[in-house]
């Protein structure tokens, strides 16, 4: 049977409906009085990453944060991905595992389980790739969704997912490590977005891309705002977004004015 992108979304859906579409009607995730800031030791500085944040998503919204270089857009997704232990305040998540849960205070154990199996981040910076073949990445990735009992159409929505985000199938094969910074971030987004997970946190994934890949990345993200997946973007400018954003915070020194 010839395979079609839209069977490989119905297909995927379908094991979706069973394991990752929000049941309540309450926050998905509930950031209140987050501050982080950092201490450089070695010259004595205190520099703020952001200051009494409160953002509330509900299921299935999609989320926008402008604002200035350095304004701590970014200090945000990290504390919520806890790659930035919070300073204080809570980010209040619920988890289909562990029901709700404040992530500033998840033991190690649950956040690698999280980030397996429920929050997805796209980071801004693409410095670490294991050694493995851009097939392999977003293959790995899927399989970590849909486990091994699917590997059929772990292979194909992998197919889907390269051709979606135009990676040369010459590529498939080699080590992302020579890849462009295009190319980086189109298989980070991909192998974020198989999974389809019930959080995604996106920073700045449209950032060093052309018009065409942009529109992808459009395109994929109105999915799966459509099959349910709460989504807090970073964005330059949220214009490109337009109609599909709910709510939109804007950044300034740490803080959203
Ligand atoms: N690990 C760190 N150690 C020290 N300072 C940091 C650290 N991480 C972030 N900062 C500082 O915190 C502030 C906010 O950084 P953040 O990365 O959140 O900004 P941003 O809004 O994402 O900026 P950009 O748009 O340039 O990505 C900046 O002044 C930055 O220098
Ligand atoms: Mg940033």
């Amino acid at each position: 049977m010839s395979v079609t992108a839209s069977t490989l979304i119905s297909e995927a859906e379908q094991v979706m409906q069973k394991t990752q579409v929000p049941t309540s009607a309450s926050p998905l995730l509930e950031i209140k009085g987050l501050t982080k800031s950092f201490t450089i030791h070695t010259i004595n500085r205190h520099i703020t990453g952001c200051t009494d944040i409160n953002i509330t998503l509900m299921p299935g919204e999609f989320v926008g944060i402008t604002g200035k270089s350095g304004s701590g857009k970014s200090t945000i997704l990290r504390s919520i991905y806890r790659t930035n232990l919070p300073e204080s305040g809570s980010i209040f998540y619920d988890s289909k595992a562990f029901g709700r849960l404040d992530l500033s205070k998840a033991t190690q154990r649950q956040m690698v389980y999280l980030r397996t199996n429920e929050i997805g981040y796209v980071s801004q910076f693409l410095n670490i790739l294991p050694r493995r073949s851009a097939y392999d990445i977003v293959m790995q990735s899927a399989l970590e969704a849909y486990g091994c009992d699917a590997v059929e159409m772990c292979h194909q929505q992998t197919k889907f997912m390269l051709h979606h985000f135009a990676i040369n199938e010459d590529l498939w094969d080699v080590h992302p490590r020579t890849f462009s910074g295009g190319e980086k971030l189109r298989l980070n987004i991909a192998a974020a977005m198989i999974k389809k997970p019930r959080l995604l946190l996106l920073d700045e994934p449209t950032a060093s891309l052309d018009n065409a890949s942009k529109i992808k990345v459009r395109d994929l993200i109105e999915q799966l705002k459509d099959g349910g997946t709460t989504m807090l973007g970073i964005f330059h400018d949220l214009e490109f977004m337009e109609g599909l954003c709910d709510k939109e915070f804007n950044m300034q020194e740490g803080a959203i004015v």
